[in-house]
Formats: C-alpha cells, structure tokens, sequence
C-alpha cells in the first residue's frame, strides 16, 4: 500500500475516505470523538501540506435515503474544533453543486461531503457512483479502518478509478499492531472475548484457536459454554442452537492445547433492573430464576492470574453488563488490570473502547481499535475488502 509520506500533495485534491460514523447524544452532537481524533494526523498532513481535503463518511444506516438525523453535520462541527479551522459541509457527495464546491476549495481547505449512505449506489459498490467520487479529486486516501470490511463503493470501488491511491496513518497504524499481534507475537498470546452472543464470534473463535496460547471467555457468550458443560444457567441469555457448536470448540480448543479460562464465579440477578439484589455464586449455583448479568470476583483473579504472564493480549467484548453498574465490576476489573501490564494489549469494538474510557484505563493499553466490524473480520482472519483494494493499486 502506498502511504501518504510517499504523496506529492501540494496543491493537489485529496478525497479522503473516513469512517465518521460516530455516535450521536440526543441534542445531535458527537458523544465520542475516538474515530475523529484517530484521523487527525492524515488530515493535518494533507492541509498542512497545502492540498485541498474532500473528506466522506457514511454515518448510521440511512439505507439509500436522504434523512437528516444522519446528516454529518456534527461530525463536521467536531472535527473543526479539533482542527481550529472552519470545515465546510456540502449538501451531497456527488453531483454539480459538489464538484462546482470541490472546484472551489483552495490549498489547505477542507470540504466534508454529506454521508455517502444517502446513496443506495454507495452499498451497492456501484461503478458509475465510484467512478464520479474519485473524479471528484487527484488521489484517494482510504483512512476509514472502521469500513475496510464493507465492500462498497468509496472503500472498494474507487480505487478502480482513483489516479492515485494510498493509505492513511490510522489505516496503516491498525493493521501495523494487528500483525504484531498476530502474526508474531511475544507469547503466550491471550485474547479475552465477551459480548451478548456467541453467534457473532464463531468464526473468529474457531480462528483464533489455531493462533492463540489462551482464550478468555467472559460476557454473557459464556452462558453458551456453561451450558454445553451442563451447568445450570436459570434466565440467563443462551443462544440453545450454539450450545454444540459450544462444546466442538471447546473440545477443539483442548486438541490444541489451547487453555481455555471461563468464568468460576458470576453476578446474578433476577432483571438487569435489581443490581441492589445482585449477588456472585459459583458457575455451579445459578438458580433456575435468576440471570447472569457480570463475571464475579473469583473470574477476575482468575483471568488475571493468567494474563500476568502474557506477552501479548487482545481483548474484544465486555465481561457482563457494564452499562448498568454493579454489572460493570468485572469489566471494569479487567479493564484497568490491562493497564498495568507491560504486554503489548490492543483492544476493539466500540463497547470494549467505552469500558476502558469509563474505567479510565484509556491511555494505559498499547491500542485501541476504531474498528467494530472490521476489526472482529480481521481476527477472523479475513482480508478486508478495503485494504485488499488498496494493496491492487
Ligand atoms: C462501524 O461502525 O462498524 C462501521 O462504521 C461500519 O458501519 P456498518 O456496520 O453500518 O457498515
């Protein structure tokens, strides 16, 4: 991949693609800016440069439709704070007004364009919508990690069209620790994996045992597992149809001599609403009318205890239900142990990402991850159609 430091960019027109795809409070303002702070350095490098910036976004799921609660109107008002520069918003992202708007931009302005999704061509990778965004500028700079897995057409498509194209520092800088990571890695390798279903995570899961000293299993995922070791699990989350596919892997695991570290102890409760009735029992003492909510503290020293010794730790998915304190103690715990460790600790997934800010462990890990999506299809294993497009041009 070509990267930015390689670019003649004075006075040239850059369409960057970012993934501003940030969530909004009810007063429509950025709640968290991770994804647009990550950009910044890409996006100094190319004003300070002296080139004209197009930056574009897609931001929620509008599905084809102009509908104004996805405007990027916020994103647009953070980044210029962030920036200290004005940031003009265009009313669209292709047709004559923009490009009379793009023709317009002098050295070192930037221009975001109105969320690429308004577009139904965008998800549809549509080449004739490819062709009109790269015609928009002199080179393309793929900065949006967090929509590298999407196959569309400001990701994928462009680069078919595009004179130049090249990678970010964000883009860059992510697939940089992920090889780190996984490729070679200081060992013993672990990866903590917790979140609500272990539906989503199979495919990972079953990659990942072929890679990895240790599994960390946490979230209300490891119901799934209790269950496939025959333990009693009361209301809790299960998803009935994996409880085998469960148990295949954590046969699979044992062949590898992957060690497989779930919860002892848990939180329950009878609804997520009675955190004052919560209380840890034993994996083996859940009763039958009440939910697991939290890892306990015995799941804690536990997991520490074996991530004491790691070189290299990836950790995506909450433990428990760390919205709704006191469920958030074992997510929190894990959290701010990964900030006092000296392995490399990278962590993704938004939910992962806001636990470590609440925990104020922020700072303390090695990385974070803009990615959601992708960054779970990266520890699949899979090639993100982003990065394999831009590795073509
Ligand atoms: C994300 O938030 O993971 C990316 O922005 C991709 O969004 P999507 O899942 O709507 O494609």
């Amino acid at each position: 991949m070509k990267s930015l430091d390689n670019l003649a960019l004075k006075g040239k027109r850059v369409f960057m693609r970012v993934d501003f795809n940030v969530p909004l409070d009810k007063e429509q303002h950025v709640k968290d800016d991770l994804r647009i702070r990550a950009v910044l350095p890409s996006i100094r490098k190319v004003v300070d440069s002296g080139a004209r910036l197009i930056l574009a976004s897609h931001l929620g799921r509008p599905k084809g439709k102009v509908l104004p609660e996805y405007s990027l109107a916020p994103a647009a008002q953070r980044l210029s704070q962030l920036l200290g520069k004005p940031v003009v918003l265009a009313p669209d992202c292709v047709g004559p007004e923009v490009e009379k708007m793009v023709a317009q931009l002098k050295e070192a302005e930037v221009l975001l364009l109105e969320n690429l999704r308004f577009h139904p061509e965008e998800e549809k990778n549509d080449p004739e919508f490819s062709r009109l965004l790269a015609g928009l500028a002199d080179i393309y700079v793929n900065e949006a990690f967090a929509a590298s897995h999407r196959a569309h057409a400001s990701v994928e498509g462009i680069c078919r069209f595009a004179p130049v194209c090249a990678a970010g520092y964000q883009l860059e800088k992510e697939i940089s620790y992920f090889q780190k990571a996984m490729e070679n890695p200081r060992r013993p390798l672990a990866i903590i994996v917790g979140g609500a279903k272990v539906s989503t995570k199979l495919g990972l899961l079953e990659n990942l045992i072929a890679k990895t000293d240790y599994l960390l299993i946490g979230g209300a995922m490891a119901n799934t597992f209790f269950k496939a070791r025959g333990l009693e699990t009361g209301k809790s989350l299960i998803e009935e149809d994996f409880v085998e596919k469960a148990s295949a892997l954590l046969k699979a695991a044992n062949k590898r001599g992957v060690k497989i570290f779930l919860p002892v102890d848990v939180v329950v409760a009878t609804e997520e609403a009675d955190g004052g009735q919560a209380r840890e029992v034993p994996v083996e003492g859940v009763a039958k009318d009440m939910k697991i909510f939290d890892i306990g503290q015995k799941s804690v020293e536990l997991f520490e205890a074996a991530l004491k010794s790691c070189g290299t730790i990836i950790w995506n998915g909450p433990m428990g239900v760390f919205e709704s304190p006191p469920f958030n103690k074992g997510t929190f715990a894990i959290a701010q142990f990964m900030g006092t460790l000296g392995a490399l600790t990278i962590v993704g997934g938004g939910d992962s990402a806001a636990a470590l800010r609440q925990a104020r462990a922020e700072d303390k890990v090695s990385y974070i991850s803009t990615g959601g999506g992708a960054f779970l299809e990266m520890l699949e294993g899979k090639k993100l159609p982003g990065v394999a497009a831009l590795e073509r041009c």
